[in-house]
């Protein structure tokens, strides 16, 4: 069950219109996300090619409001300390935001150009496909996917009894890789709680386990 926050980070204007309900990743993300075949060595090959190639300008497609709703989920949402696993980092936008919150950030990104980019110092650097993640399971405290492809299961898996998903769409319906938070809840095995918001462009949820 999750429960809608009312925003306290205000949005600023003119939000970038970068995607729709149209984008092809979009496509993809609903896909793997419902179902794991949707998700094959062919697929993968082609997502990594594609993040390869826009590694160079990854940096250039940041805003000062990028991290806002990352910030307001890790305060609002209730997400702990420990290890944090952080699925789909790329040049680790996020993860300068994660290693000050958690004592550890694994950092795994299925492109290897988007990870080389990335501060080494904030977090290891891992490359990994999130559909078979190289951990052990029930080891983290966290997984944080901003902007990033939903494996349920494997984030079931690797997910301490009482650990937490933080999802993020840095610019919320407008995010190529989107879902709503009651697409998240939905497709996540078993039962869920927690809390959603929007804030600035984007859109977050965290959720838990109900009976851990
Ligand atoms: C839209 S980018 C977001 C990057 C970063 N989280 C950010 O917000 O700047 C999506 C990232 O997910 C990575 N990715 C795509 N499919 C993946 C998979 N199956 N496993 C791990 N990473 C994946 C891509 O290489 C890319 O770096």
């Amino acid at each position: 069950m999750l429960r809608e926050l009312p925003r306290v980070v205000p949005a600023p204007p003119d939000k970038p219109e970068f995607a729709g309900p149209d984008h092809p990743m979009r496509k993809v993300t609903r896909q793997v996300a419902f179902d794991p075949a949707g998700w094959t060595p062919e697929r993968a090959a082609k997502v990594a090619a594609l993040f390869n190639g826009l590694a160079a300008e990854w940096q250039t497609r940041t805003s000062e409001h990028r991290n806002e709703p990352l910030d307001d989920a890790l305060s609002r949402g209730g997400a702990g300390s420990g290890l944090c696993v952080e699925v789909g980092s790329g040049t680790g936008n996020a993860t300068r935001v994660l290693a000050k919150r958690f004592s550890r950030v694994l950092a795994l990104d299925l492109a290897i150009e988007m990870l080389r980019r990335a501060p080494a110092a904030d977090g290891a650097r891992v490359q990994a496909d999130g559909a078979h993640l190289p951990l052990p399971d029930g080891c983290a405290d966290a997984v944080v996917l901003v902007n990033a492809l939903l494996f349920p299961d494997e984030v079931a898996r690797v997910l301490a009894p009482n650990g937490s998903l933080i999802w993020v769409n840095t610019l919320g319906d407008r995010t190529p890789i989107h879902l709503p938070a009651a697409d998240v809840d939905r497709a996540l095995p078993g039962e869920w709680t927690g809390t959603s918001s929007e804030a600035a462009w984007g859109t977050w949820c965290v959720l838990e386990r109900e009976n851990p």
